[in-house]
């Protein structure tokens, strides 16, 4: 009979198969599958595993922090190397406003990133393997996926990377589905806290910000975005959401009142859905208690957004991101 711990052994001997003396390198960005597969892999290989994870401005707030701290905590003996790109980021993305070319010069500067993260670690290609917490739903969506009529956003992953790149791919996690992933956690001691995330894109803020990209307005979002999801976890709904975030209009002002003063600020969406897969998703019926609470917060301790508003879109026909 199939189990779990069953599972994870199969797949460590697999792993210490393949590696004839190399190294795994990987990018970890902190989710359900990236987090799993570093620890399959760090208990399998111990510090012949060299994960990574790229800062590129566009995560939650202090979300690299957290992350490396959690993992290296909850992963004994793995180190976690982050590089700060923040810079390159918001340098190539000033006076961007298109989704689509937003999301190309995003997976550009991964790659970009991602190869420097590989040669700072002083290791040849050739002698490297690549981690990638590629899931079975991944694997269905990109061989249905035929023709670009049926891409409706670019999703970006570093499985596109460069010929001089090209290195041999493991995908441990490729027979099994989100839950079966999260079990898989579990199986290798990570806590509910690494197990139980909603997901979160791999360009990040950079899409939730309709609009031109800059660190201004991406650490205006991130504030606001932390207020919500940390508000949301203190009521107890963050686990009854399959998905929630804040949205940023930076063009977008509208006029209020501060004490005496005349206030003309951004505007933040929040967004909450239920979905199991998320090719569909509704709303989510949010008690006003809560919205309000979440309301006044952000418009109280963020500097620069004076209105708040709450999407009741499902999906189809809106989709979950705003981009
Ligand atoms: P949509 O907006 O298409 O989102 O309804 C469905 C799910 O996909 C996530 N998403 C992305 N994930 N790169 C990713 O890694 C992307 O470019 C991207 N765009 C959307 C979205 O957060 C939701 O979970």
């Amino acid at each position: 009979e199939w189990n779990m711990h069953d599972f994870c052994q199969k797949q460590i001997d697999i792993i210490m198969s393949k590696l004839h003396g190399k190294y795994v390198v990987g990018a970890v960005s902190g989710g359900v599958d990236s987090s799993v597969a570093a620890a399959l892999v760090h208990k399998a290989i111990g510090d012949r595993f060299r994960p990574f994870m790229v800062d590129t401005g566009l995560l939650r707030k202090d979300e690299a922090r957290i992350v490396k701290e959690r993992l290296e905590s909850h992963i004994p003996g793995m180190k976690l190397k982050v590089l700060d790109a923040t810079g390159d980021f918001y340098k190539e993305l000033a006076g961007v406003t298109e989704p689509e070319k937003k999301r190309k010069i995003i997976g550009r500067l991964f790659v970009e990133a991602f190869e420097k993260a590989v040669s700072e670690m002083g290791l040849p290609h050739e002698d490297c393997l690549l981690l990638q917490g590629t899931l079975y739903p991944d694997v269905i969506e990109s061989t249905s996926y035929k023709g670009p009529s049926s891409v409706i956003k670019t999703h970006h992953n570093v499985g596109g990377l460069p010929d001089r790149m090209k290195m041999e791919v493991i995908e441990p996690l490729r027979l099994l589905f989100k839950d079966e992933v999260r079990a898989l956690g579990r199986e290798l001691g990570l806590p509910v806290t690494s197990v139980m995330r909603h997901p979160f894109p791999g360009p990040g803020l950079g899409i939730r910000i309709i609009g031109e990209i800059n660190k201004e307005t991406a650490d205006r979002l991130s504030h606001a975005d932390d207020i919500y999801i940390e508000e949301l976890r203190k009521t107890g709904h963050y686990d009854k959401i399959g998905q929630a975030f804040a949205v940023l209009l930076p063009t977008v002002r509208s006029v209020g009142v501060m004490g005496d003063h005349r206030t003309y600020e951004n505007v933040c969406i929040l967004r909450a859905v239920t979905t199991t897969d998320f090719m569909t998703a509704d709303w989510y019926d949010m008690p006003h208690d809560v919205l309000a609470r979440i309301s006044n917060r952000i418009i109280n301790e963020v500097k620069g957004i004076n209105r708040v508003c709450y999407d009741v879109s499902s999906k189809p026909p809106a989709t979950i991101e705003w981009e």
